[in-house]
């Protein structure tokens, strides 16, 4: 039956194309982002205590209480910021359905919305969905700096968001209380406003902290900040976030929240709160346990062509492989997935102008062997690339 596609140029992403390439040629696929290590025991029986307890049947629609007030705890405790956890946060399925909604609930057809390039995969197709046009900036590596003075002349009567995504996935850089500021500054008077994807909040490097959007009081009356439990507690797959906002923006996202998901696996947010409610600072190590298994990598591929700009932040870090090879990153990925046995994620898909690049994305958040066996792979197919024996 002929059918007109919502969507028709959206083909299957970077990641799918990418992990069936690995499986084909049964390389590691260590491009994409999940731990492969396991989750703190405790939590797998407070979760599964949840269950047997009966805790079943359809969650509240905001989420249960004990979670938003979990959350709300944690954001004073990690970014000194306070928010009403009755109408200020709601728990979403993942971050992405936080994006999704909060998208969903503030563009009109015809607006426009500011994203960076490169930039997540999520954020077009939920904007177009809504009928509203991203206007896509490209950042440079390896500072992947803004441009304020293009982000204001890019900014129109209808420019309804900006999305401004802290840690930065996939450029692994962190930006600090100067961006927000600037940010604020820029769109002081206008009636645009933020959606902050901070799902790595908590995986920041260096003796870096974390700038959330709700920290910079201009910004927080306008914006709508995302988190994600995925990353915190290494459960990708449980899907549980949060959205924190407004009460008056707040409103307006449960209202596409609750047609959209509804509302989220109650024995997972129970389990959650019940874990935090024990482990209050569960989250207070990630970077440090993060940042070592960067280093790690970092240290292994040390000399082997590969150029390692030590990331900021995220579950990420960037090879530079143009000391090697002249190919283009989707190229150089895909030769890395027939003959050298890795799969990592190229760069320049997530840009709507592909630039010529010579990035390639690798995830850290692996277990040391994954690590280990991931820098081995690499350094052996460097050592075979003609620029290297020269
Ligand atoms: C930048 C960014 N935003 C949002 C998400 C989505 O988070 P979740 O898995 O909780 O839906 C991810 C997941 O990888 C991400 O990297």
């Amino acid at each position: 039956m002929p059918f007109r596609s919502k969507l028709p140029d959206v083909e299957t992403t970077i990641f799918t194309v990418i992990s069936r390439r690995a499986a084909e040629f049964g390389a590691l696929n260590i491009g994409q982002g999940f731990p492969d290590f396991p989750i703190d025991p405790l939590l797998a029986q407070r979760v599964t205590e949840a269950m047997t307890d009966g805790r079943n049947q359809y969650a509240h629609g905001d989420g249960i209480p004990e979670l938003r007030r979990a959350i709300a705890a944690k954001l004073s405790q990690a970014h000194g910021v306070e928010v009403d956890p009755g109408d200020g946060v709601t728990v979403t399925c993942g971050g992405t359905e936080a994006l999704y909604s909060a998208i969903q609930a503030t563009v009109h057809p015809g607006d426009e919305v500011i994203v960076f390039d490169p930039a997540y995969d999520a954020y077009e197709p939920a904007v177009r969905l809504a009928g509203g046009r991203c206007v896509r900036i490209a950042l440079q590596p390896p500072e992947f700096a803004i441009d304020w003075d293009r982000v204001r002349a890019s900014l129109t009567p209808r420019t309804r968001l900006v999305i401004l995504n802290n840690p930065h996935n996939p450029a692994c850089v962190v930006h600090g209380r100067e961006t927000l500021d600037a940010l604020a500054e820029v769109l002081r008077g206008s009636k645009t406003l933020v959606l902050s994807d901070e799902v790595y909040e908590h995986v920041v490097f260096d003796g870096r902290r974390h700038c959330s959007v709700l920290s910079q009081p201009e910004l927080r009356e306008r914006a709508f900040a995302v988190f994600s439990f995925g990353k915190i507690l290494h459960v990708t797959g449980w899907r549980v976030g949060a959205c924190v906002a407004q009460p008056a923006l707040m409103r307006e996202f449960r209202k596409v929240h609750q047609f959209n998901t509804f509302s989220i696996a109650t024995p997972l947010q129970v389990g959650i709160a019940r874990y935090l409610d024990e482990k209050p600072e569960s989250w207070s190590g990630l970077s440090e346990f993060f940042q070592r298994k960067r280093d790690r990598l970092v240290a292994a591929l040390e000399g082997s062509g590969f150029r390692l700009v030590p990331s900021q932040g995220t579950y990420f870090q960037l090879l530079d492989f143009g000391a090697l090879s002249d190919a283009a990153d989707v190229e150089f990925a895909d030769q890395l997935i027939r003959h050298g046995g890795i799969a990592l994620i190229p760069l320049s898909p997530f840009y709507r102008e592909r630039p010529t690049l010579r990035l390639l994305r690798i995830c850290v958040a692996k277990r040391e062997e994954t690590l280990d066996l991931a820098a081995q792979k690499l350094r052996e197919f460097a050592l075979r690339q003609p620029r290297a024996l020269a």
